[in-house]
């Protein structure tokens, strides 16, 4: 795992936007063969869309030949609802950039049939050849997309219910109304984010020291999510100091001192 220790959020974000648009450019993705990114939501990796958002309509990359699958969506919220993560994808970040809608993947969370709709979205997964670089953020508990503590750690996209835990810390999206909170969501499965070639995380402020010492600096478990990741072989994680407040003093050095040369 390659751990990047950022000052603050928004060098972490040009950090994590400097490398995807690197992936991109240097794959040279053509209709034939395009560059599959996966996509997360959440309040982490806005700062990565704005900055990949500027470095697209200065013309320094184009997304034309790229397709993305995004990691969840709510079950029963209607697509348009302001919180929906088709929303959030639109607003933040695809409509701003020069994606084709075709190449767009998002759960349908209002599918007639949610478990056909979870299969089906793992075989267009592998139909486009699988995901080249998976984005993520990591939620407090530690959970990677809506893969929540308990989850098995070789979990496919299917429907997962929601922890209290993330009712709660997702509830300031819904005027902070528990009740208007949805308790059920599609999600990729922590064995279809370690499938990709790469997985590159977003990890920001001290409400995520916690989960970030387990998913870098504890033991693999299922109760924190994305410490599988620990197992990937191409696995980054970007963070800022304020992140890395409950890391060991060795673990937070060795990572900075690699990352400048010293070692
Ligand atoms: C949600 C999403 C996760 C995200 C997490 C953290 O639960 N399903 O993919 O990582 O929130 O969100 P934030 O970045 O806003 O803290």
């Amino acid at each position: 795992m390659r751990v990047i220790i950022e000052p603050d959020y928004e060098a972490l974000s040009k950090w994590a936007a400097n490398y995807v648009a690197n992936r991109i450019i240097q794959a040279n993705p053509t209709p034939e063969k395009p560059f599959v990114l996966g996509c997360p939501t959440g309040s982490s990796p806005l700062g990565l869309y704005r900055n990949l958002i500027d470095m697209c309509s200065a013309g320094k990359i184009s997304f034309q030949n790229v397709i993305t699958f995004n990691m969840d969506e709510y079950v029963k919220l209607p697509e348009d609802h302001p919180e929906s993560y088709h929303s959030f994808m639109c607003n933040n970040f695809f409509n701003h950039i020069d994606i084709k809608p075709e190449n767009v993947h998002i759960l349908n969370g209002n599918a007639p049939d949610l478990i056909a709709e979870c299969n089906q979205y793992e075989e267009a997964i592998a139909k486009a050849g699988g995901v080249d670089l998976f984005m993520g953020g990591i939620g407090p508990d530690g959970h990677l997309a809506f893969n929540e503590p308990g989850s098995s750690l070789s979990s496919r996209t299917r429907i997962k219910t929601l922890t209290t835990d993330t009712i709660h810390a997702n509830s300031r999206f819904f005027d902070n109304d528990l009740s208007l909170v949805p308790k059920q969501a599609l999600t990729v499965g922590i064995g279809t984010v370690m499938d990709a070639k790469e997985v590159l995380l977003v990890c920001s402020g001290h409400n995520k020291a916690r989960a970030l010492k387990h998913c870098i600096d504890g033991d693999i478990s299922h109760k924190w999510t994305s410490s599988m990741l620990q197992m990937h072989p191409h696995a980054i994680v970007v963070c800022d100091e304020a992140a890395c407040d409950e890391l060991t003093v060795g673990t937070y050095k060795y990572y900075l001192d690699k990352e400048r040369g010293n070692l």
